[in-house]
């Protein structure tokens, strides 16, 4: 695997590469199942894989989540080697930000009012600002994003409609602890004890799935919410149906593209987690 610290050395040497279809794979580090799956998929569909191993700190609106963000390189670029990732990409902030400079503000149609756009402000004109930053540097033809951050998913594909690149955006399914709990690098701040508990939100999503034919939307939710205020380690930040296409709220469920979104945290580890139906 080929390691590179600064842009100009990772493009020059993507240049010199002869007719490259190139899989991207954006990454904050502490490296899951669920990333490999991302890279697995980019291994099968390209010819190089770039992985990036950087915490963007404009995307984060808390700093104690910032610094307390886990850091495993060492075994972050074991895992990459075993699976035959081609490139690394791990800078330093510098070689990304001007001193000083200051988020980019993106027109996102409104997808980032809400539910994440809407607790963590500023998040996603951080998360399109790096986009935009690794999509001119690596010039990528396909680039892969889990699922569990449906959010982001739809925000970057709205950002690559916007600059008109040629890039293939691809959602990849979330992979799960054997409980439910979706993989995510946060899962490394909990303790065992946690892990368990966190199972309860995709138990509560699973099983507004399968009871959307008995309950309303209103029912659901209400019961939801119950289960949760009932269990104080957890605590609820949002539950929301909403359309999978266009993160508007529904009243009913439609035939399909129906996704229920949640938000808790636990002890501090703030977890996120959808289904799409
Ligand atoms: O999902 C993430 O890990 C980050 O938001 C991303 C896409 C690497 C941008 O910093």
């Amino acid at each position: 695997m080929q390691k590179f610290k600064t842009k100009s050395d990772l493009s020059f040497y993507l240049s010199s590469l002869a007719d490259p279809l190139i899989g991207f794979v954006p990454t904050m580090g502490a490296l899951h199942n669920g990333h490999l799956a991302l890279l697995r998929q980019a291994k099968k569909q390209c010819s190089v894989v770039v992985c990036s191993i950087f915490v963007n700190p404009t995307q984060f609106s808390n700093k104690e989540d910032f610094n307390s963000y886990p850091n495993t390189l060492s075994d972050d670029i074991t895992k990459l080697e075993k699976i035959n990732c081609d490139v690394l990409y791990v800078p330093d902030v510098s070689d990304l930000y001007t001193i000083d400079e200051k988020t980019k503000h993106y027109n996102l149609n409104g997808l980032d009012n809400v539910m994440e756009g809407k607790f963590r402000k500023g998040h996603f004109d951080g998360v399109a600002t790096i986009i935009e930053k690794f999509f001119n540097i690596i010039r990528p033809h396909k680039a892969y994003f889990g699922q569990k951050d449906l959010q982001q998913i739809l925000v970057v594909k709205s950002l690559t409609k916007q600059l008109n690149l040629p890039i293939e955006i691809i959602s990849v399914p979330t992979i799960r602890e054997e409980n439910g709990l979706a993989m995510s690098s946060r899962n490394k701040l909990l303790s065992p004890k946690q892990i368990e508990t966190a199972s309860m939100l995709y138990k509560s999503l699973k099983f507004c799935k399968t009871n959307k034919d008995k309950f309303s939307i209103t029912n659901l939710k209400n019961y939801i919410k119950i289960q949760f205020s009932e269990q104080l380690e957890v605590d609820l930040e949002y539950l929301e149906f909403v359309d999978a296409n266009n993160l508007q709220n529904i009243s009913f469920f439609q035939e399909n593209n129906n996704a229920i979104c949640i938000a808790a945290y636990l002890g501090g580890v703030r977890l996120i987690d959808n289904i799409i139906f």
